[in-house]
């Protein structure tokens, strides 16, 4: 008989792989912090990545698969990690919704702070009428999600987030360092649809921090 949440032992299982390098994604999202005015989040394809809560209080998390959904579905064993990690001392609220992240997704409008784009293709095309005016979002270009922004006139490059001896450190100064090709080549929403992941930079930053133009 399948079930339709996850025992405490499989949710903690899920998470130990999930968090295989440790606290690695919670350095990167406590340097992130450091750039935010807002704490709501949303992460579509974010599958159990709930280091995010260990940092933001108030995070959405969006994924389309079925282990995500199941793994979500055991509120008390999500919450017990949440609980034993997270940074702040108030309350953390988490939300899941299991969706395509391009479907509707029955936001009432622009809202979120921070927009959450780590390995999980094109979010900030699909995900930035959520994101407020003013509001980050974090992209690496694994998948080309950076290079999609940094060509989409919505979003300008606000931050990168270099990681060194082990530790995330953001940084703002010379910015026009980043996003430069290696190669004499034009970034376009069809390459980088085409390719699948991202283009090759003369400098590679662990993620990029962009922030939402106003209109
Ligand atoms: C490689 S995992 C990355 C998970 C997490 N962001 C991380 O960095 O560890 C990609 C996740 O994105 C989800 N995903 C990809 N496209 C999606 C879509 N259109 N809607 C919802 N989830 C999606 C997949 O289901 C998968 O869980």
């Amino acid at each position: 008989m399948r079930h339709r949440e996850m025992s405490g032992q499989a949710t903690d299982k899920l998470w130990a792989i999930q968090n295989r390098h440790p606290g690695d994604r919670e350095g990167l999202f406590a340097a992130t912090a450091e750039l935010l005015d807002g704490d709501r989040v949303l992460y579509p394809g974010s599958y159990v990545d709930v280091a995010a809560s260990f940092v933001f209080p108030d995070v959405t998390y969006v994924d389309s698969d079925a282990r995500a959904k199941r793994f979500f579905a055991d509120g008390s064993g999500v919450e017990r990690i949440v609980a034993a990690n997270k940074r702040y001392g108030g309350p953390s609220r988490f939300t899941f919704i299991h969706a395509d992240y391009g479907s509707d997704l029955g936001f009432p409008g622009e809202g979120f702070d921070l927009l959450v784009s780590l390995y999980a293709g094109f979010v900030s095309r699909a995900c930035k009428q959520h994101l407020r005016t003013g509001g980050l979002l974090l992209a690496n270009n694994s998948h080309g999600d950076a290079g999609m922004a940094s060509i989409d006139p919505d979003f300008e490059l606000a931050a990168v987030v270099e990681k060194r001896d082990g530790a995330y450190r953001p940084s703002t100064q010379s910015l026009d360092r980043y996003l430069i090709p290696k190669r004499n080549e034009r970034v376009t929403a069809a390459l980088l649809q085409r390719m699948g992941r991202g283009v090759a930079y003369t400098r590679s930053p662990a993620t990029y921090v962009f922030r939402k133009a106003s209109g």
